[in-house]
């Protein structure tokens, strides 16, 4: 007769078979023959991982949009109870996790999470070593036994990534090691590290770092609207310049220009770094950033033989090739806030004087070469895969993170894409760091832009407020009112 063996269909046939199942029906087919196995690990079965909720029968594989929305109150409560329940057993027990003992002892709360940590340490050495580059989305919220280490594994195996959600889990900057790298995340869109406590300003200088330069590519057409969101970017760079009080010299000039210094003006620069450093502002660390860019070198303000050449008396140049990188970190605002300042090119023109004070044209003069350009390229090889897509962004709760880390953000091109913002319970950041990156986001959206209530920065009419006034676990500057 005609009837056909399973085993007889073609590989397309059983895929688009395959492709009805969730993650326990696949994780059953791959046990029943290495055919089979082989099949199920292919890499477009397994776009949207959702460990968390699958350890406790909820097998949803579809994108994150369809369910990109707070949990309810209860749902959180209950992950909160077997968080603590498994944390006082893990202190407590003398037995070995992988044995049958913990399943005698363990309390329903207790035997979810540990499901939950089998499943992650299964997908990490079975599962991701194969599908790792087809991984789109990640969601660990809640996670109670996700570490960094397992983070930095599954960062590291899965390098087009594209939504991340580490919402209230206990993860530190180690797990973003993997970023470190240029490009590490490139396609990241969907980056939510709300109630992240331990994450500080390293975390945000991997990611500057990890979505890729833009900043390093001509843009020979004008009219695209990757250039024309880079000069908006810039544009609003400059305006903020201009704003701080540096001067209405910053928002003269287009990006190719050059700064030169007077020995007398440079010294109030140098005296703000100094102040920086010395007030509580320290000096991060640099390794990851650092080692990335061209010029491995550190702060513009630190580095003496460079800046004999800046203050000389021939009214020396700064060249852009020594003034990304470098010059980060160095805590003025006008020679960090963007890639603009001080490293330009002495000459004759300013693209617009009618704004600059009389004050401001003796001390700097300007240059513009051939108009307005993209910057140069400094990496080649990079220049095609950037696109710092991020359009969506929470660091609410993480207390840790300054101004120097937003500072970062705003480098390399900015966020051209950031449309939703979350900074509530961010309780060192003020109006300057807020200013300083919001400059750098074109995109914006004021609706979905959160920070303290306290602070009186950007957009403050329209801006909404502090997300954790209400919240009760997260960091909030009025959370004992
Ligand atoms: Fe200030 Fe919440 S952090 S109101």
């Amino acid at each position: 007769d005609s009837s056909t063996h399973i085993s007889q269909l073609p590989t397309e046939i059983m895929l688009r078979l395959f492709r009805y199942l969730g993650p326990e029906d696949l994780c059953r087919c791959s046990q029943v023959c290495s055919s089979w196995s082989e099949l199920a690990k292919t890499g477009s079965l397994w776009k949207h991982l959702y460990p968390v909720r699958w350890a406790r029968g909820d097998y949803y594989c579809g994108p994150p949009g369809d369910i990109d929305q707070e949990p309810d109150e209860e749902w959180v409560k209950s992950r909160q109870n077997e968080g603590r329940a498994y944390q006082e057993w893990d202190e407590d027990a003398d037995v070995d996790e992988s044995g049958e003992g913990f399943h005698l002892d363990g309390s329903l709360a207790i035997s979810t999470v540990q499901r939950e940590k089998r499943l992650l340490n299964g997908m990490i050495q079975n599962l991701l070593p194969v599908v790792g580059p087809s991984v789109k989305s990640i969601v660990l919220a809640y996670s109670s036994t996700v570490s960094s280490k397992m983070v930095r594994q599954i960062l590291s195996l899965c390098p087009n990534i594209a939504h991340l959600d580490l919402t209230q889990t206990d993860v530190t900057d180690f797990a973003f090691d993997s970023w470190s790298s240029l490009g590490g995340c490139l396609s990241l869109e969907h980056l939510d590290l709300s109630g992240c406590e331990k994450i500080t300003d390293h975390t945000l200088r991997k990611l500057t770092v990890g979505l890729g330069n833009l900043t390093s590519f001509h843009c020979f057409d004008k009219s695209s609207e990757r250039c024309r969101n880079l000069r908006a970017v810039r544009r609003k760079q400059q305006a903020i310049i201009f704003k701080q009080g540096t001067g209405s010299w910053g928002a003269a000039c287009t990006p190719t220009q050059v700064w030169v210094l007077d020995t007398s003006d440079l010294a109030d620069i140098e005296d703000a770094a100094e102040w920086s450093r010395r007030g509580g502002m320290s000096l991060p660390h640099t390794e990851s950033f650092v080692e990335t860019q061209l010029v491995g070198d550190t702060c513009c303000c630190r580095r003496s033989r460079r800046r004999r050449h800046r203050t000389g008396s021939n009214a020396s140049y700064l060249h852009q090739q020594y003034a990304m990188s470098g010059e980060m970190y160095c805590g003025h605002s006008s020679c960090c806030t963007s890639d603009l300042a001080l490293r330009t090119f002495t000459g004759p023109h300013c693209e617009s004087g009618a704004t600059r004070s009389t004050a401001a044209e003796s001390r700097t003069k300007c240059a513009s070469f051939g108009g307005l350009q993209c910057l140069e390229t400094e990496n080649r090889t990079d220049q095609s895969k950037a696109k710092r897509s991020l359009r969506f962004l929470s660091l609410s709760g993480c207390y840790q993170v300054t101004d120097l880390g937003l500072r970062a953000l705003s480098q390399l091109g900015g966020l051209p894409v950031l449309e939703h913002l979350n900074l509530s319970g961010c309780l060192f950041i003020t109006e300057v760091g807020l200013q300083e990156l919001v400059s750098a986001c074109p995109s914006l959206n004021d609706e979905h832009f959160y920070y303290c209530d306290n602070i009186n920065g950007p957009h403050a009419d329209t801006a909404s407020g502090c997300q954790n006034l209400q919240c009760g676990f997260r960091a909030c500057c009025r959370s004992g009112e």
